[in-house]
């Protein structure tokens, strides 16, 4: 026995021995070794916080410092885990298990992660984390639901928990418990190429939706199985001001905004914590120049302090380094400092750890800031049941992913958040009595353009970054697959790519959008139609077949130019798996009932200028089926 477990062992005998019941003590090594099989942080029945106190008293530096860092899963192995007591691993957007992209292979390589966590000298469990931003996203076979505009457009709080509750479901499937979603930002310029991660463009709102998902994610603070069981850990991300940067530019810098405008989009964050939240990662952008990874004031003063929150802090990918471009060490000095706890360095955490170390060492870090960041990281483990299971569940293994009911929400997830603009002389519902339909458009019979980015890899099936064949990059419902269901026996449904052939059909349903996209890649500077699609509308429109134009895209885009063609124009967002939902309202089985959560702007000036007053329609429009659609609420 090692000199520092006899002082543990000494140190927290008394109490030990009270907890050992029904052990009979008897000679010393016995004695030893009933109390190191229930030492405090052990033992379940111990309130949380005394286990950490425990846990932590037992800890080296070295090993604390372990707890800090989260490499990918690409470049660690469970031996470094348990050489360098590493406190968790993540997945990257589309960083898949090397064995394949079944939940058995995701779950038997964390669990093999944990393993290694588990065989370290104080066998402190990894907590492995994932996007799951629209249902278990990188897996082959999740439901996939409507990217987080489509969610907003639905406003449908029961719905939200009952899609965080079957995500976590999927997630937990896979043996992982932690997921960095939801995004709480507020966006408030769409040439960001993440709207359509966030629910709206209203701070209130968004809080809102994102605390009932989280509280579908981890359970109610008040039940026994809050974040265990089949509940997962939630991130709410990005604290804070993704989405308010100049330019709309991703990992940008915030200078519009006074302090007090940005306390409007902190509000979000302080909801989902109440609601539970037990992490918060860290924005890329900046606010007046400043990387919000070395913001001691918003980490620690206003996070930490007056919101209150007491679970972890976790950095961004590589985040921290960008506080000080090339200067490693002063990055995480500063980040260290503003108060983050675990940090997300995907491959340079060795120097991470060697770095922090010699921060400590010199004083430039306090050990104060460390146990703070291990005692809120354990907390969270602790909670998040661990220590006492810390293995995939196999029965939810077993159950899988992409269960009918959890598609049969996300169906209605899809239907909800279908947005309709105009509906010239009522022309939809479509009926189902022998209509002759012709579908138009690659875009309607792709689950790739209709899942979006953060799909099986991070930029989605976008052709121009994995060369994915788009059309069948996961398995579901298709647009076009949807309406030849729903449409019933009597209707007819011909389908063409390019649009050509419309010509004697009764109607046509053009399906246009943006291509799959993720983060900076989705940064636009014109939000105008492409080409592609403005030359299969006029293919079409030269027909002289009315038109429906469903636009599936990750915000609103400008058809000024070109929505007086259309007889009846529907934002579909980015729906996700279940493309049978957009059907079910073209055709009359549900009614119309989204809203836009955003403002559809009229031009890109609206756009650049901010400029909400007259847009070509105004956030919260949208028709009911039954009602004609005048072009604007505000013109
Ligand atoms: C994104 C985060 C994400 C992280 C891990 C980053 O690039 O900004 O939202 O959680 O990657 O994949």
């Amino acid at each position: 026995m090692s000199k520092r477990k006899l002082r543990n062992s000494i140190f927290t005998g008394i109490t030990l021995l009270a907890l050992t019941v029904g052990s009979t003590v008897g000679t010393m090594s016995r004695n030893v070794k009933a109390q190191e099989t229930i030492a405090p942080y052990k033992n379940s029945k111990l309130p949380v916080e005394q286990r950490v106190e425990d846990l932590l008293s037992r800890m080296t530096m070295d090993e604390k410092i372990g707890q800090m860092v989260q490499p990918e899963r690409t470049s660690v192995t469970a031996e470094d885990i348990k050489n360098y007591g590493i406190g968790s691993v993540l997945s990257g957007g589309g960083s898949l298990p090397t064995t394949g992209n079944k939940p058995t292979d995701w779950a038997d390589m964390v669990d093999n992660f944990q393993s290694g966590a588990l065989a370290s000298r104080l066998g402190i469990p990894i907590i492995y984390g994932i996007d799951a931003v629209h249902g278990h996203n990188n897996v082959y076979g999740a439901t996939i639901f409507p990217h987080n505009i489509g969610l907003g457009a639905a406003d449908d709080l029961d719905l939200m928990k009952r899609i965080g509750s079957a995500t976590a479901e999927e997630v937990r499937a896979t043996g992982i418990s932690y997921t960095f979603a939801p995004v709480l930002a507020a966006p408030q310029n769409i040439r960001w190429g993440r709207t359509y991660e966030g629910y709206s463009e209203d701070p209130q709102d968004t809080g809102k939706l994102g605390s009932a998902l989280v509280e579908g994610l981890q359970g109610s603070p008040n039940d026994s199985d809050f974040l265990k069981g089949s509940h997962v850990v939630s991130s709410i991300k990005h604290f804070v001001g993704d989405g308010l940067t100049e330019g709309g530019d991703d990992q940008g810098n915030v200078t519009e905004y006074t302090d007090e405008q940005i306390k409007k989009f902190i509000k979000p964050y302080k909801e989902a914590i109440k609601a539970g939240a037990r992490t918060v990662m860290v924005t890329y952008s900046s606010i007046n120049g400043l990387k919000t990874h070395g913001d001691y004031h918003l980490i620690t003063e206003v996070l930490k302090g007056e919101l209150g929150f007491t679970g972890f802090v976790i950095s961004d990918y590589n985040g921290p380094q960008q506080i000080v471009p090339n200067d490693f060490r002063e990055s995480i000095k500063r980040s260290v400092n503003a108060g983050v706890d675990l940090f997300m360095i995907p491959n340079d955490w060795k120097r991470f750890i060697t770095t922090t170390k010699e921060l400590v060492s010199t004083g430039e870090v306090s050990q104060d800031r460390i146990n703070d960041a291990v005692t809120r990281i354990l907390r969270v483990k602790f909670e998040n049941g661990l220590f006492e299971t810390p293995y995939a569940d196999r029965d939810l293994v077993k159950q899988g992913i992409g269960q009918p009911e959890h598609r049969a929400i996300a169906r209605e997830a899809v239907r909800k958040s279908q947005v309709l603009l105009k509906n010239k002389n009522n022309i939809l519902p479509l009926k189902k009595d022998g209509l002759n339909i012709f579908v138009a458009g690659k875009k309607a019979d792709s689950m790739g353009y209709q899942a979006g980015g953060w799909t099986i890899s991070w930029q989605g099936g976008s052709p121009q970054w994995m060369g994915q064949p788009e059309k069948n990059l996961i398995p579901g419902t298709t647009i076009l697959q949807g309406i030849k269901q729903v449409s019933g026996p009597k209707t007819k449904v011909d389908f063409s790519n390019d649009g050509s052939g419309a010509e004697g059909h009764d109607v046509a349903v053009v399906v246009i959008g943006e291509p799959p996209y993720a983060e900076m890649f989705g940064d636009r500077d014109d939000l105008g139609l492409l080409q592609e699609d403005i030359d299969l509308l006029n293919k079409v429109k030269a027909s002289g077949v009315p038109m429906i134009v469903l636009l599936q895209s990750g915000r609103p885009m400008i058809v000024t130019d070109q929505i007086k063609d259309w007889d009846a124009f529907v934002a579909s967002w980015l729906p996700g798996s279940e493309g049978a939902g957009v059907a079910d309202v073209l055709f009359g089985d549900y009614q119309f009932t989204g809203k836009l959560s955003f403002t559809w702007p009229m031009n890109m000036e609206q756009v650049n200028n901010h400029d909400k007053v007259h847009p070509l329609f105004q956030k919260g429009y949208g028709l009911r089926t039954n009602q004609t659609g005048q072009k604007s609420l505000s013109k």
